[in-house]
Formats: structure tokens, C-alpha cells, sequence
């Protein structure tokens, strides 16, 4: 393993000013998104999709890396040009979502646990020859208004993602570590708070039992918020301080960057609460996104699949990007967003 190249690679995925655009979709996922426009989601609708994203004119100053799914890094744009080439051309770095999703954990009703490891170690070699220099792998924890996750439930996805981290070093491919703690659900931000604190230190220790060289990987946690059918929701200034309270106590100073999903915040939220987290700096790590609805969900609406919306699609894709990159850096403004 060499953690140098390793840490250089997650390094400039998070340099000045970016952060990732997680377009990892599955397949049934990437089907619900473009139900809401109305569009079939066909081979070539994907297809056609994730090209008006890549080849946006200037996201390169704010997009480090893109996660792509399996279909994805297989594709390439009209003209012929693998999408992971098309990428690297522009120096952004490819990655692969290798995870093979959530299911439900036996005997234990209400937790999740991922399933994907099976022959991972040769699907990594794949990918890698394919032009993938990172991963991703997503734990998924629900809470429910009583013991749920438990503590067997968390401990399981720990040592799923740390197997994970480990198999993809020896790869020579950077871990995106992705516990998610979901907002669904009633809880208050009190709550969200002690589970991501219990589940961030769970994963931390089998990371370090694995052998997983902190500095050759990257965190993607959720933010510490209040669950979205909780009547008490939190200011963007509480859910900046019970995040970064929660992040400094558990993440080592050794990992290089905290790379935020939006888990189903609206755009603006997740850019709000980045730029507040980096207002409250400096910091260890880098502190930046891995939006997926966050980035897309404007784009997606601007688009339709129409061929005749792509320029203003590009566009409101540009902006979203370029709005996070100076969240990036605690330059945002609400005021700053196209409609106000
Ligand atoms: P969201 O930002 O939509 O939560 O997606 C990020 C992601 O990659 C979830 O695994």
C-alpha cells in the first residue's frame, strides 16, 4: 500500500474550493429521480444525463472527483470518449460507488446492514483498470423513536465499511467511508447527534483494527440535524456547532477531508450548513460536500430531458456547483441564490 499516493489522491479530490458530485445512482434510484421529470430512465437516458453533467463548461474549479455507478464508468459521451477519460482530461477524478446496498440485518428488526463484499477484491481490480482512483461504499442507520440502530446493528456496518477501506488500500484505491445516519424520521437534532457520535467512533476503531491508514481516505457523514418530521427543527447555526462538536471529537486529524452527503436536504440547507461549518474554522481536515440531490436536484428540473434545456440545465448545475465551492470557504450568501 502506499498511503502517499493515497493521500495525494484524496488530497486533490478535496483541494481549495471542491468537493465531489456523487452521480452513483442505481439503477432503481436513478429511475425515481427521473419519474419526477417524467422521463424513462433508459441506457441512454442515463447515459445522456450524466454526459450534460460531466461536460459542463467550468465545474472543474469546484468538482475534485464524480462517484459513478458500474453502467456509468462503462459509458462514454456521443463522440466515443470513455466518461472516466472524459474526467480525467479535466482533472477530476473518477470514482465507483462498489457497495451492493442496504438490506435488512437478520434478527435485528429496523437496522440495515450493506452488503457488497464478496469478490470486492476483484471488482476493485476492475475498476481500477477502468480508471477508477477512488470508492464508495454507504452504511445506512435509521433511528426509530426507541432502540434502533442497536449497538450489534451499528457494529456490524462498522466492520462492513472498515473490510471495505481495507480491501480498497490494498487496491491502491482511495475509501470513501459513508456511514449515513438518514433524517428521516422524528427525532431531534439531541439525538441525531448521539448516534452519529456513537456510530462515528464504532467505525474509527474497526478502521484502525483494519489496519486503514486514515490518510489515505476520505469521511462522508451526514450533518448532526433534526430528523425531518421532528416538530423542533434546528437553526443552520445549531446544526453547524452539534456537527463540527460531533466531527472533532471522533474523526482523527490524520483523515484529509470530510466530504458532507445532503441526505435529502433541500440545496440551499446543505449549502447553508457547509458554508456555516467552514465559518466556525480552521479545522483538521478539509470540510467539503458529496452532494448527490443537493447538486442535481435543481439540474434535473432545469433539464427534463429535453435537448432544448441543456444549456439551462449546464447552467443551473454550474451555479450549484460554483455556490458550494464558496461554501467551501464560508463565502456564501442566501442571497446569492438565482431566485432571490
Ligand atoms: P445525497 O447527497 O443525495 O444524500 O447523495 C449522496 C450519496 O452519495 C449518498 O450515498
Amino acid at each position: 500500500m502506499d498511503i502517499a499516493e493515497l493521500k495525494s489522491v484524496a488530497q486533490a479530490i478535496v483541494a481549495e474550493q471542491k468537493g465531489i458530485l456523487a452521480a452513483d445512482e442505481s439503477g432503481p434510484t436513478i429511475k425515481k429521480r427521473f419519474e419526477s421529470i417524467q422521463l424513462e430512465s433508459t441506457e441512454e437516458s442515463r447515459r445522456r444525463y450524466r454526459e450534460l453533467l460531466f461536460t459542463t463548461d467550468g465545474i472543474e474549479a469546484y468538482i475534485g472527483g464524480v462517484i459513478l455507478y458500474d453502467e456509468t464508468l462503462r459509458q462514454s459521451t456521443r463522440d466515443g470518449i470513455p466518461f472516466a477519460k472524459v474526467l480525467a482530461g479535466r482533472g477530476m477524478v473518477a470514482g465507483i460507488k462498489v457497495d451492493q446496498g442496504a438490506k435488512a440485518l437478520a434478527l435485528y428488526p429496523g437496522d440495515k446492514v450493506t452488503e457488497g463484499l464478496d469478490g470486492l477484491r476483484e471488482r476493485l481490480a476492475e475498476y481500477k483498470q477502468l480508471g477508477a482512483k477512488f470508492a464508495k461504499w454507504r452504511a445506512v442507520i435509521e433511528i426509530d423513536e426507541r432502540d434502533v440502530p442497536t449497538p450489534y446493528g451499528i457494529h456490524a456496518n462498522a466492520v462492513g465499511l472498515a473490510r471495505y477501506a481495507a480491501l480498497c488500500q490494498e487496491a491502491g484505491i482511495v475509501p470513501i467511508v459513508e456511514p449515513e445516519v438518514l433524517m428521516d424520521g422524528a427525532h431531534d437534532i439531541e439525538r441525531c447527534e448521539s448516534v452519529t457520535s456513537q456510530v462515528l467512533e464504532a467505525v474509527f476503531a474497526e478502521l484502525d483494527a483494519h489496519r486503514v491508514a486514515f490518510e489515505g481516505m476520505l469521511l462522508k457523514p451526514n450533518m448532526v440535524i433534526a430528523g425531518k418530521k421532528c416538530s423542533r427543527q434546528a437553526s443552520v447555526q445549531q446544526v453547524a456547532e452539534a456537527t463540527l462538536r460531533c466531527l472533532r471529537r471522533y474523526v482523527p486529524a490524520a483523515v484529509p477531508g470530510i466530504v458532507f452527503l445532503s441526505g435529502g436536504q433541500s440545496a440551499e440547507d446543505a449549502t447553508d450548513h457547509l458554508n456555516a461549518i467552514n465559518l466556525l474554522g480552521s479545522h483538521p481536515w478539509q470540510v467539503s460536500f458529496s452532494y448527490g440531490r443537493a447538486l442535481q436536484a435543481p439540474v434535473l428540473a432545469a433539464w427534463r430531458g429535453q435537448e432544448s434545456n441543456a444549456a439551462a440545465a449546464q447552467k443551473s448545475f454550474f451555479n450549484r456547483c460554483q455556490l458550494n465551492g464558496l461554501a467551501r470557504a464560508g463565502k456564501y450568501t442566501r442571497a446569492m441564490e438565482p431566485s432571490n
